[in-house]
């Protein structure tokens, strides 16, 4: 069945009938409170300090840095945006090397000595633009996301991948064409790489920035760690083993950058890879029957349903190596986007999507919530709620009342309408000309070599020539961003 348009769900009572006829109930508020008591604009008060409303900027990279992983016009265009949003917490701003093979294509930043100023730059440049446009910036706090691509490394060629794994997939290999020749990552090079961690967190603390998220999703290889099931030695097999990675970075961190936060960004489930069907809507990707344990989070009998016990035991350890922040996110946008991004259109690469979208939102949020309930100390960031569009205030607002995250953390919809954030907070009506329809163009640019940015609805990259690049690949890819 066809989903039903967001943007036809004009009243409430829509909304809810919609909720009814696909089995779910997503929370929900019929309005919208306003001010600084109201519960998004409540300030959020931990050990730390304040931050000071309850919008969390999630990571976005640009696709669009220098090639030596330096910040763009572009990119501090994006990070002036985040700071203009009314946000006041900036979760790692988009995803940073450690070093330059960890790219996930040649235009990603990396941190090192020589890049360093730029990021600060970029840093003080959102911090200017927020105090100059809200008065104050003792109440916003600013992480950078950390990364290593792994598996999906691509950081040379636009069209080459060069991946490192940490185990053979049955599915991966075979859908992203990795052969035998593939650079499985030895314990030595980990134990290298865990050393680029430490040393890009000191990096990060040098620049200012309040907290280094490890980042542990999207398929990328702090992801893989987790999954790593059946590999031998000491980064694989037992739960111990697979999370043996980021307990070295941590005690690095607190050895040599004592007084930086650490937060982590984490794939709370995954399914199975999936794969556009003979009529383009996605199907998983064929699997024999037997129990599927490469999904993190997921049921093990089917790949198709969650299992959070793991994640949750991956909380507990986050809690008891002191980390207190926390960003839920699933799946992977390179193979089953639809539970990490649902959208009405997919991408260039991507397929139908095999469920309403409602459904991939409600499947984050319901999620995010049994695990803040299963761990109430910790601070959680909640994702995915842009396919929610007009009724993402309604529902954000409905969840950090009732505690079921702390943040609501906005993707997509802060690369069309940057300022949602403040204009909830002050109680104005939404844009709706700016709401993100979740057209996926941001995704579909990137994946054709374009920098990434919101080509329908942001009047900067309208006038673009990507634009046009981007009109031509959908009338030659039926599939692209369209249904
Ligand atoms: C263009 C683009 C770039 C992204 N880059 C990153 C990234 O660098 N790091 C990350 O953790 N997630 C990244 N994401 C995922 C988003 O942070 C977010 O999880 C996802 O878009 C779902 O949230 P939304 O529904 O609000 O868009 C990216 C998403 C988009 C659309
Ligand atoms: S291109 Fe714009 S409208 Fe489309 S998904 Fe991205 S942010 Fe949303």
């Amino acid at each position: 069945m066809e989903p039903r348009r967001i943007a036809s769900l004009k009243t409430a009572e829509n909304f809810r009938d919609t909720q009814e006829r696909l089995g779910i109930d997503l929370p929900f508020d019929e309005t919208v409170e306003a001010g600084a008591e109201s519960p998004l604009g409540r300030p959020y008060h931990w050990r730390g300090g304040t931050v000071g409303n309850r919008f969390a900027i999630l990571p976005m990279e640009g696709w669009d840095g220098e090639s030596d992983g330096k910040p763009s016009d572009l990119t501090i265009r994006r990070w002036e945006n985040f700071g203009l949003s009314g946000a006041k917490l900036i979760w790692g701003g988009e995803a940073v090397a450690v070093r330059p093979d960890g790219r996930a294509n040649p235009n990603q930043l990396v941190i090192n000595d020589a890049n360093l100023a730029g990021l600060e730059r970029l840093r003080l440049r959102l911090d200017t633009v927020h105090r100059a446009q809200f008065g104050r910036t003792d109440d916003l706090y600013v992480g950078l996301q950390l990364t290593h691509s792994g598996r999906f490394a691509r950081p040379y060629d636009k069209r080459k991948m060069e991946p490192q794994v940490l185990y053979r997939h049955p599915c991966l290999d075979p859908k992203f064409g990795l052969g035998s020749d593939v650079h499985l990552l030895t314990d030595d090079e980990i134990a290298r790489l865990v050393t680029d961690f430490v040393r890009a967190s000191r990096q990060a603390h040098d620049a200012g920035f309040a907290f280094v998220d490890i980042k542990h999703c999207h398929g990328y290889l702090g992801h893989e760690f987790l999954s790593a099931v059946d590999r031998p030695g000491r980064y694989g097999g037992s739960f111990v083993n697979r999370t043996r990675f980021l307990r070295e970075i941590v005690e690095g961190i607190k050895s040599e950058a004592p007084g930086l936060e650490v937060g982590v960004r984490i794939s709370i489930f995954d399914f199975l890879p999936y794969r556009a069907g003979p009529d383009g809507q996605g199907e998983p990707w064929p699997w024999p029957g037997s129990p599927y344990p490469y999904a993190f989070g997921g049921d093990p009998g089917t790949g198709l349903a969650l299992d959070l016990a793991e994640p949750s035991a991956f909380l507990n350890l986050l809690e008891e190596l002191g980390i207190h922040w926390v960003c839920t996110t699933a799946g992977s946008p390179y193979y089953n986007p639809h539970i990490q991004r649902p959208s009405a259109f997919p991408p260039s690469d991507g397929y139908l999507p095999p469920e309403d979208p409602l459904i991939g939102v409600a499947r984050q949020v319901d999620a995010t919530a049994a695990l803040k309930a299963r761990h109430p100390n910790l601070a959680i960031v909640g994702s995915g709620y842009t396919y929610l569009q007009d009724w993402l205030p309604h529902v954000g607002q409905r969840v950090v009342r009732d505690g079921s995250a702390d943040f609501v953390g906005l993707g997509r919809m802060v690369l069309s309408y940057p300022d949602l954030p403040a204009d909830v907070v002050a109680g104005r009506v939404s844009d709706r000309k700016r709401i993100c329809r979740t057209f996926s163009d941001c995704t579909t640019a990137p994946r054709n070599g374009m920098v990434s940015g919101c080509y329908p609805l942001d009047p900067f990259y309208k006038t673009r020539p990507e634009r046009e690049q981007l009109a031509q690949l959908k009338r030659d890819t039926p599939s692209a961003g369209q249904r």
